[in-house]
């Protein structure tokens, strides 16, 4: 695709000489995500942070990045604060705040109204979240730590298997991450989760057609066995009618050091697009793992800077000139990761 000046809505717009690309730029990230060097190649730029849905990882590290890159960010966070409660239409408020930034990342509770929005925008906009629809920046930062992994263990992304976790119907971050995944050879994806909250049928019918290999189980045990990844995913209580609903379904689907140490592949990476569900009566993943080295969950949030970096580069059409303006940065910068 051709990055300047584009939206990014959905994982479907990616070939994989796209992704390689992102990845790239996202490598060439590293000494300023880790503070090592800074640039002022947005020096001037003004990104438009949009979230009208919590958000803690997704709108801190957009806006980090973005920061990282030399620009300025302007938050829009509540929805009762903004005139959408007044009856503005997306359409208005696009084209209105297209006006006043460089480029927008926005995230909204409806499936498509990222899109909406961005038909009405003057400038890039980046899908941070559109309902259960799509996430497809954290499919990217997802795959991109999955790389990561597997290059360590001299292992690629072609012919892995992977287990998808938990609430597969309502979760936007497995729907991208999975189509991105698909466009891989030979994946074998194991998908777990209770029969009401299955993978979208749609999504399940277009990876056999690409030709991996599918499984669709509620038996979480056997599901586990042979994968290089685990994936788990929180139950999305804010998509169900009652919090009684959804509370049939948590803690369900449950991985600690010991089921881990039973079931799972040693070295299986285990991931999760974070937050989990810490409560009792849910913790999809222990805090007795979070000392395994194979829990990457850290990882993938501390990529996520960089494959945002990576977007707004991109998008922006700078990623030749971020080192014209780069510098040592002046302060003590040694970091334990
Ligand atoms: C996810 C989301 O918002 O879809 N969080 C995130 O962006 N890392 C997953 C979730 O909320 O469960």
């Amino acid at each position: 695709m051709h990055f300047p000046g584009s939206h990014i809505l959905s994982v479907s717009q990616f070939e994989r000489s796209d992704v390689d690309r992102i990845f790239d730029v996202a490598d060439g990230m590293r000494p300023y995500a880790h503070r090592e060097r800074m640039t002022k190649v947005l020096d001037g730029a003004i990104l438009g942070n949009m979230f009208f849905e919590p958000s803690t990882r997704t709108r801190v590290s957009f806006g980090c990045a973005f920061n990282l890159l030399g620009g300025e960010v302007r938050e829009t966070t509540d929805i009762k604060a903004s005139s959408l409660t007044k009856g503005e239409s997306l359409y208005d408020t696009g084209r209105v705040m297209s006006g006043y930034s460089d480029i927008i990342v926005m995230r909204h509770p409806q499936a498509g109204s990222v899109a909406e929005f961005s038909r009405a925008s003057r400038v890039p906009v980046l899908n941070a979240g559109d309902g259960p629809n799509e996430h497809p920046s954290q499919a990217l930062l997802d795959l991109y730590t999955i790389k990561k992994e597997l290059m360590s263990r001299d292992q690629g992304i072609d012919g892995m298997h992977i287990a998808m976790i938990g609430d597969l119907k309502h979760g936007r971050t497995v729907h991208s991450l999975s189509q991105l995944v698909s466009l891989y050879n030979k994946i074998r994806f194991t998908l777990i989760s209770p029969k009401e909250l299955s993978m979208p049928e749609e999504i399940v019918e277009e990876l056999r057609k690409r030709g991996h290999q599918v499984i669709e189980t509620e038996d979480m045990e056997h599901g586990l066995e042979g994968n290089d990844i685990v994936y788990l995913t929180r139950i999305q209580e804010e998509r169900f009618a009652t919090k009684m609903e959804a509370d049939i379904y948590r803690g369900r689907f449950r991985l600690n050091q010991a089921i881990y140490t039973r079931y799972c592949r040693p070295n299986t990476v285990i991931m999760h697009p974070l937050p989990r569900d810490s409560r009792e009566e849910a913790n999809e993943l222990d805090n007795d793992l979070n000392q395994h080295p194979s829990l990457a969950i850290f990882r993938q949030t501390d990529n996520g800077v960089l494959v945002r970096m990576a977007l707004f580069a991109l998008t922006l059409d700078v990623v030749n000139q971020v080192e014209k303006t780069a510098r040592e940065v002046n302060w003590y910068t040694e970091r334990r990761f």
